[in-house]
């Protein structure tokens, strides 16, 4: 997401009429009549969001729990490409037909799109035998039965309007930064950053769907496979437009929990066998890219990626607009996103900082969504993580104390790494850490851009569970420096606003809305402020840090401290 430089924004006089020190809610600000907020309100969420809403709710239920009940919510749905223009009732008229509908939304991607979720999976086959498949003249179908269908008007000159559709990606920045602008608070621009980029409940929805599109097809040679979310889709922490990463689970398959049946003899599968795990990988991933890229609708542009550390199937579901990837030897990943769903969960503090660090990292270019020597928004969120930890009283709790608190059900052993942890939210106590989100913001900025590096050297290597792997070791040194210096500027704008807050009347961007900009005019100051003597120095420190493996707490590196937690 490229930002606008500062010109777009001061055009727009917005700052003249930014916040008061008062405090107010934000759902308040925004329903002020009038206001250019209330024109950028975006429609409430409907109930049943919250699991990632950006109110102060923790969720009650677990990961799993969550996941199993949208999964099975998601095999009950179907994907339907409309005409422009609709009569809503007589749609939901006619596929009443095949059962009793539980809930519908519209959205636009290329096309206008319905997503169904009837109230019994077995109105979907109804539905199909109901359905044909298309022929031209010109070009072969290649018949194929799916949950996702075309629907065609038999009479043209029917009833019909444009129905109200869901937002399917974060609005422009143009109107972010005019609603940031408007925000009460440094506090309340963090959490209405949240509120616009999380996932919305339809979007949530979409993505659970897909992913269940897709296990169809894998149905098709693992009857009993689960084609399950990960990352930032399920973690809490996905910004509108992230990918989708997806996970092939064979574990059903595999049957490892088959049941003992007594007698003499033993049953096995007649299988074949390769030589390792990741060759079994390698050739389930590819006959099931050559499936998607023959038969998957929508499904296009497959590429497979089958040499990288973790193979996968990368393509772009057109219906849905996502990018997706397709793992299956990484079950790790589900629990490292079930670990950030736990920490996203327990105090609202940590989505909106990891938000905000995210879309700062972005409008700098810090990460970027082509692999490279970035930094990646993962690791990035580790960061935060390990900065709450490190608090006085911490915000969040060490990986050790989630530990401490599981019981036998949780143990979980992947791959010879211990990954451990508590599931159940309401035995973590909740922080008695009050700090406000702008003197957080301030001083994470502080913390990794003018941490006192000729004394100690932070570890960021930050990976939960397969502690020899340093996530962020494909990090340049470029890079580094540029995340340093770009830290330690932020540090020092937020520093300049406390003592020096732009005038009502200054027209000057403002608060983090100073901190997305690429080009603020304090910018250069600083920079020829600093020397690059320090910058150096800190980023070889930095650099050295990153290389190392150890999780003790502060350890000794070349004579420095390492300052790590186990996340
Ligand atoms: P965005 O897609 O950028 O919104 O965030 P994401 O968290 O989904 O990151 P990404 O799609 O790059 O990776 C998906 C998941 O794979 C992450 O959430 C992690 O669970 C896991 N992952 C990504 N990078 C690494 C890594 O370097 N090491 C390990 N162990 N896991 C990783
Ligand atoms: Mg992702």
């Amino acid at each position: 997401m490229a930002v606008p430089g500062v010109g777009l924004l001061t055009r727009l006089n917005l700052c003249a009429r930014r916040r008061t020190r008062v405090q107010r809610p934000i759902v308040r600000l925004l329903s002020c009549p009038g206001t250019v907020a209330k024109d950028l309100r975006r429609d409430e969420q409907p109930s049943g969001s919250v699991e990632t809403g950006f109110e102060d709710k923790i969720p009650k239920r677990r990961f799993s729990e969550m996941q199993n009940e949208r999964r099975e919510q998601a095999q009950r749905t179907v994907l339907i490409h409309c005409p422009e223009k609709i009569s809503e009732n007589k749609f939901l008229k006619y596929l009443s037909q095949f059962g009793p509908i539980n809930n519908h939304f519209f959205y636009e991607s290329f096309g206008l799109y319905a997503v169904v979720e009837f109230c019994q999976k077995e109105s979907i086959g109804s539905l199909q035998n109901g359905t044909h498949t298309p022929s031209t003249a010109m070009e072969t179908a290649i018949p194929f039965r799916s949950r996702f269908f075309n629907l065609k008007l038999k009479n043209q000159t029917s009833e019909r309007s444009r129905v109200r559709s869901s937002n399917q990606l974060p609005r422009s920045n143009k109107q972010l930064f005019e609603l940031l602008c408007y925000a009460e608070s440094i506090d309340d621009q963090l959490n209405t950053l949240l509120k616009e980029f999380q996932l919305t409940e339809e979007n949530t929805k979409l993505r659970y769907l897909t992913c269940s599109l897709i296990e169809d097809m894998a149905a098709a040679y693992f009857p009993d496979c689960i084609v399950r979310p990960f990352g930032s889709s399920v973690n809490t922490f996905g910004k509108l437009g992230c990918d989708l990463d997806m996970f092939l689970d064979l574990d059903e398959t595999r049957n490892l929990s088959a049941h003992k049946i007594s007698g003499n003899f033993l049953m096995e599968f007649q299988v074949k066998n390769v030589p390792s795990e990741r060759i079994a990988t390698q050739k389930i991933l590819s006959v099931l890219g050559e499936c998607l890229d023959h038969f998957g609708p929508g499904c296009v542009g497959v590429q497979k990626i089958l040499n990288a550390r973790c193979p996968l199937v990368r393509f772009s579901h057109q219906a849905s607009g996502f990018q997706c990837d397709l793992t299956t030897n990484n079950r790790i990943a589900l629990t490292s996103s079930e670990l950030l769903y736990i920490y996203g969960a327990l105090d609202s503090r940590v989505r909106a900082l990891v938000f905000s660090v995210r879309c700062w990292a972005r409008a700098h270019s810090l990460t970027s969504s082509i692999p490279g020597a970035w930094i990646t928004n993962f690791s990035l969120t580790m960061m935060v993580i390990f900065f709450l930890q490190r608090r006085s009283p911490p915000i969040l709790p060490t990986l050790d104390s989630l530990k401490t608190l599981a019981d036998a059900e949780d143990k979980c052993v992947i791959e010879g790494n211990n990954c451990t942890f508590v599931r159940d939210l309401s035995r973590i106590k909740p922080s008695q850490n009050t700090e406000t989100l702008e003197l957080l913001l301030k001083e994470f900025f502080e913390y990794f851009g003018n941490f006192a590096f000729d004394k100690n050297s932070i570890n960021i290597r930050q990976n939960p569970f397969e502690t020899s792997l340093n996530i962020s070791k494909n990090v340049s040194q470029s890079q580094l420096q540029k995340f340093v210096d770009l830290a330690r500027e932020s540090a020092w704008i937020l520093q300049q606003e406390d003592t020096d807050r732009p005038s009502i009347s200054s027209n000057r961007p403002w608060g983090l809305v100073s901190l997305l900009l690429p080009s603020a005019p304090n910018r250069k100051s600083f920079t020829k402020k600093k020397s690059n003597k320090f910058a150096i120095e800190t980023v070889k420190n930095l650099l050295e840090s990153l290389k190392g493996n150890r999780t003790e707490n502060f350890t000794k590196t070349s004579g420095k401290r390492t300052i790590s937690t186990q996340t």
